[in-house]
């Protein structure tokens, strides 16, 4: 009798123990993940918007001098707007600001890794429970593919013009951005949400 009421507790235990620890470090509730998702896209519709813009009304290098300007100041103003931490990443950035630390770094080898092995689709994301500074944050990572317009500034020789290299030159001595291919993952937007 007394070792199968230990039993049972101890199967009430583990249960309890079981379900709080997935609770904590798996589940995220769809109306948060909405919340982050559209944030994302609510971002990079507004930087295409400004990109696409200039390049039509000044091509490339007109762009440039806009971009290099205004990605930042945009990105600062948006993560305030919807009151999250949000960035562009990439593991060969142009921005020294954009470069990626350690889970970033590890997502996006996971992205360029998906892409070879043709895994990547539009509906690729990363949600991870972590922590961050020592304090509890969801985070998450989308990727950002190269399109066909975007080598005129990431592209190889033959895609960016002399005076838009030497552009970019001048204002990113360190840039690392160059030489994508169409379809190759450029970077990726980068949220941290804190939680309690
Ligand atoms: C007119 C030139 C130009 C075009 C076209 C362009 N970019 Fe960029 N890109 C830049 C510049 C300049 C920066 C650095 C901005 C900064 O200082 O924050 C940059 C930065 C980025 C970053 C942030 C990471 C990093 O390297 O610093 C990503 C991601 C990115 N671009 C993706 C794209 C994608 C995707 C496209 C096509 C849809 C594109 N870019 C088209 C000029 C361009």
């Amino acid at each position: 009798m007394r070792s199968r009421a230990i039993a049972i507790i101890t199967f009430l235990v583990v249960t309890v123990l079981y379900f709080s620890g997935c609770s904590e470090s798996h589940e995220i509730n769809d109306t948060v993940k909405n919340e982050i998702r559209s944030a994302a896209k609510g971002f990079m519709t507004e930087l295409k918007g400004v990109l696409v813009a200039n390049m039509k009304s000044g091509g490339p290098v007109k762009a440039i001098s806009v971009c290099a300007d205004t990605a930042q100041e945009l990105t600062k103003n948006y993560a305030e707007k919807v009151k999250l931490n949000l960035r562009r990443v990439s593991l060969k950035a142009r921005n020294p600001k954009d470069k990626p630390d350690e889970f970033e770094k590890e997502i996006l080898m996971k992205f360029d890794e998906m892409k070879l092995n043709g895994e990547l689709t539009p509906q690729t994301e990363i949600f991870k429970i972590e922590k961050v500074n020592g304090n509890k944050a969801i985070r998450f990572m989308k990727p950002i593919v190269t399109k066909s317009v975007c080598l005129n500034c990431h592209g190889d020789d033959n895609h960016v013009k002399p005076e838009v290299r030497k552009l970019i030159t001048e204002k990113y001595p360190n840039d690392a951005a160059r030489n994508y291919k169409e379809g190759d993952v450029r970077g990726a937007i980068s949220i941290v949400k804190f939680i309690d």
